[in-house]
């Protein structure tokens, strides 16, 4: 009998904890804040929690900047919390999959105070280090964050590698001991009863700066597949690694069937197609049907050979409504109209905290009011390179990674429901209309289309076309609306939607039997033409 893993019908929500709930007033999220929320989670229908780091950490990369693997940090809790959230979320039947960044650690772990203080010490190893003189780093490798990739080291007279912050050093994969050392790290967490681990930038380790290689290295699924060995084949669990480096092929790799690798990936292929050479803070106008050839490919291409993971949010991306959909006049059908052109895919769908509420991205004026490293960092990069204030603060509205970071908006009281003390960074203002109360009272809100959603996809009648159904596209040249089939044996469905404000008439290949779940109210559909109305989207029987 074939058995179908458990994680390909699960749906998946991201919690960034120093932006979800605050308990104590200090104005930053933590997990006692979460496990007060589970129940709304519960009622959403999600199986799984995507946690990002609450690990010990300095917080220069808001905890992707790790100074203590088997600690968690002061502000977020105590290692209490964290087991009693994994025992509450059990209840509940949630399981938790935590963040793991093992392409670097904090410059503060003691590692790298240890490597740092001598070249003799055994963790010396753990990092990249290269001799050379002050002012003349190894080579032209830039960081994700601006600047060189390369920091001197004053002490010991030599530069490390990192690929993001300085404060971020990588480590180094090719040292036996540190991948010793990182399993059993590893172990000790899913002994404790995880779900699983989201693998931050993984696709970076097998990394040969000399060659200005930083993705896709040549050891990197040998050093996959040992890792994946080593911890997580003997767990049931789901594992998903960040890849932005990742194509079609290598992730036949990634997420191999065989279970040699991951569960999935995430590929970003959808999200940096309207890049430019300033990457994302320069895009071109989205090109529609540029975006439904990204999705296809994939869809198809891993069709019975891989896995997909379903997204366009996370804590680094602008949010969903704002940079695909319209966050003014259709922002509630435009949401739903998104979440449903994704979940009707074949793969594993995440939602980001506030996604199911359609919350929108936020517009600073100031640098002031900026949090994030990554935007600091890429101001003064750009400022010297005579980009205006205005310019930059119109790329950083539009692509930053605060937009995501801003706190999850709960109701229409001070600070959304979020905090009784000062917000780390501050709520967006939209919160008395956009919230999480006044959704769950609206019968019509995003969040209720959402619930349908992830309720129809878990369905006994349908959960299985969802899971295994092939992927075939139709219209795929027009640049207006989105039209698949999910066909499985008999049982087929239709995910047909509106990517626009325009209304346009479509003829389907078949006439629908019944709309199982719409955008719009009145849905009265058994024709082979259909009216779309700005951004109307459904899924049918037919
Ligand atoms: C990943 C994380 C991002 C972080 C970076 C460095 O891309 O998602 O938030 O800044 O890795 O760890
Ligand atoms: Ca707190």
């Amino acid at each position: 009998m074939k058995q179908t893993k458990w994680w390909k019908n699960a749906v998946v929500y991201q919690i960034y904890p120093r932006s979800f709930q605050d308990s104590n007033g200090d104005g930053i999220g933590d997990i006692p804040g979460v496990i007060s929320r589970l129940d709304y989670l519960a009622d959403l229908g999600i199986d799984v929690i995507w946690l990002s780091p609450v690990y010990e950490s300095p917080q220069d990369d808001n905890g992707y900047d790790i100074s203590d693997y088997y600690a968690i940090y002061h502000e977020f809790g105590t290692m209490e919390d964290m087991e009693a959230l994994i025992r509450e979320a059990e209840k509940r039947g949630i399981r938790i999959v935590m963040d793991l960044v093992a392409n670097h650690s904090s410059d503060e772990h003691p590692w790298f105070v240890e490597a740092r203080k001598s070249k003799d010490s055994k963790y010396r190893e753990y990092y990249i280090w290269r001799e050379g003189e002050k002012n003349q780093p190894p080579n032209e490798l830039t960081s994700v964050f601006s600047g060189s990739a390369w920091e001197w080291d004053e002490g010991s007279g030599a530069y490390y590698l990192h690929l993001y912050s300085r404060k971020q050093p990588d480590l180094n994969w090719e040292n036996a001991d540190m991948r010793r050392d990182m399993y059993q790290m590893i172990n000790w967490w899913l002994d404790k009863g995880i779900g699983g681990f989201r693998l931050d930038v993984i696709d970076t380790i097998g990394k040969v700066p000399d060659q200005m290689i930083t993705t896709n290295g040549p050891k990197l699924h040998e050093y996959i597949q040992e890792l994946s060995r080593e911890t997580f084949q003997n767990y049931d669990i789901m594992t998903v690694g960040e890849t932005w480096g990742a194509n079609v092929d290598n992730a036949k790799l990634y997420s191999n069937p065989d279970g040699s690798e991951f569960s999935m990936i995430f590929q970003f292929e959808h999200i940096c197609a309207s890049w430019s050479e300033y990457g994302k803070w320069k895009q071109e106008k989205k090109d529609f049907v540029k975006l439904k050839k990204i999705f296809s490919r994939w869809q198809k291409e891993l069709w019975g050979k891989g896995w997909n993971s379903l997204f366009w949010n996370n804590h680094d991306l602008p949010r969903v409504v704002s940079s695909f959909g319209d966050d003014g006049r259709y922002r509630v059908e435009s949401a739903k109209a998104l979440a449903t052109f994704l979940h009707g895919m074949q793969g594993t769908p995440y939602i980001y905290e506030g996604e199911e509420l359609g919350m929108t991205n936020i517009s600073m004026k100031d640098v002031s009011q900026i949090r994030d490293i990554e935007s600091l960092n890429i101001y003064e990069e750009l400022r010297q390179k005579g980009w205006t204030h205005e310019q930059l603060m119109a790329a950083i509205n539009g692509a930053g990674r605060d937009n995501a970071r801003t706190p999850m908006q709960w109701d229409d009281t001070e600070n959304a429901g979020f905090t009784t003390g000062t917000p780390w960074i501050e709520v967006n203002p939209n919160y008395r209309e956009i919230n999480a109360k006044a959704e769950l009272e609206d019968e019509n809100s995003v969040l209720h289309y959402y619930k349908k959603l992830i309720a129809l996809r878990k369905s006994e009648e349908w959960k299985d076309v969802f899971t295994d159904g092939e992927y075939v596209p139709f219209m795929d040249e027009d640049e207006d609306v989105f039209v698949y089939a999910r066909v499985l044996g008999e049982k087929k469905l239709y995910v047909v939607g509106n990517f626009h404000e325009v209304e346009r008439i479509v003829v389907l290949p078949e006439a629908i039997k019944e709309v199982l779940l719409s955008n719009y109210q009145e849905t009265e559909k058994n024709e082979l033409q259909v009216a779309l109305r700005p951004y109307e989207a459904f899924i049918a029987k037919v």
